[in-house]
């Protein structure tokens, strides 16, 4: 693991990379009372020629610190903590299994830790890196899930945290999840508001794509109105479909004609094209799954059907698939990857 310390008094310490092992904090530390602990969530892959890169781990040092200022811990040189990043994975290369679909998950972590029973910024900080294999999400195809349309509880508020990468942001999330999967269902559908705008999935960011009335499918995002985590692989998605529908990179697959919007979408909208057969598809995006496709909601006592076909990924979602993860497993040339070494 890479640990570096912080002081308020004499700022970022010597970063080290030590064997894991259990940390000593004081039962006092603030990150166990105020939850400050903050985290970050990306991947190593082996390609096969041999070499290692992350996808796009700018973003996350960016999104971080963005995450650190807003619970006034330390922020940080990004450029220099992947540095360390990246010397840490050079040293754990041997746990990035080669197989394909797999990658060495890298979970950054910030936690207060100066031990004051009393909430204000805090004087210590420890950033820290942990590591582990990952296999694939879906090691036998796809399988789209069920959501629950969860009205009850919220994940995010106006002027709240949810744009923000905060452990506090996760630990509602667990009972409601609980609630979700005793009713039959993978994961919340958070919405939002008595619109009941969609919002996320679960742990990731969510599209929609529906037929307009004059036949041109809509990709749909909820827009970064603070109450969305802005994710990687929602950036991504947009990216790509929007270089397709400037001619800039057209996409095998893509249907040719597309529009691509970041607009709230609340949930009557989403089964009325259902009903209509106007919905084309739902999917989940984030760096554990990539995509995630949705085969039915729950909501308000009955579940609204979405179409799916034989391999569980749609005509949307299958070709944006196909492109990510040929970037990230080097199929692909890109910018967006990042040499961790050759
Ligand atoms: C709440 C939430 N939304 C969305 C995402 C997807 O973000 P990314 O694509 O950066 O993994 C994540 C995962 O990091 C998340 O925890």
């Amino acid at each position: 693991m890479l640990k570096i310390l912080w002081t308020e008094g004499r700022g970022w310490g010597t970063p080290s990379i030590e064997s894991y092992a259990p940390l000593s904090i004081l039962p006092s530390a603030t990150v166990l009372h105020y939850a400050q602990s903050i985290f970050e969530g990306m991947k190593a892959y082996s390609h096969p020629n041999g070499k290692v890169t992350m996808f796009r781990p700018d973003m996350n040092m960016k999104r971080m610190n963005a995450s650190a200022a807003r619970l006034a811990l330390p922020t940080f040189n990004g450029d220099a903590f992947l540095e360390c990043i990246r010397q840490l994975i050079i040293l754990d290369r041997h746990w990035i299994p080669d197989q394909p679909g797999h990658s060495l998950y890298i979970r950054p972590t910030m936690i207060g830790t100066n031990g004051t029973l009393g909430v204000q910024p805090p004087t210590e900080a420890l950033l820290f890196v942990i590591c582990s294999p990952a296999g694939p999400y879906y090691p036998q195809g796809f399988k789209p899930v069920p959501l629950y349309g969860t009205t009850e509880f919220t994940r995010a508020a106006p002027g709240g945290t949810g744009a923000y990468k905060l452990a506090a942001n996760y630990a509602p999330g667990v009972f409601a999840q609980k609630m979700a999967a005793k009713a039959g269902y993978a994961q919340n559908l958070w919405l939002h508001g008595p619109e009941h705008y969609l919002t996320e999935v679960g742990t990731m960011n969510l599209f929609v794509a529906l037929k307009g009335e004059d036949g041109v499918i809509e990709l749909v995002t909820p827009p970064l109105d603070g109450m969305i985590l802005p994710g990687v692989t929602r950036d991504s998605v947009l990216a790509l479909a929007r270089d397709h529908v400037a001619g800039k990179k057209r996409l095998a697959g893509l249907p040719d004609q597309l529009k691509v919007t970041e607009r709230p979408i609340t949930m009557g909208e989403v089964k009325g094209a259902a009903e209509t057969g106007r919905l084309v598809e739902l999917f989940g995006a984030g760096t554990a799954c990539v995509i995630t496709p949705v085969e039915r909601i729950g909501y308000l006592g009955s579940d609204v059907v979405l179409p799916t076909s034989e391999d569980g990924m749609g005509p949307l979602s299958r070709p944006l698939w196909t492109q990510l993860t040929g970037i990230q497993t080097g199929a692909i040339e890109s910018e967006w990857n990042f040499l961790v070494t050759k």
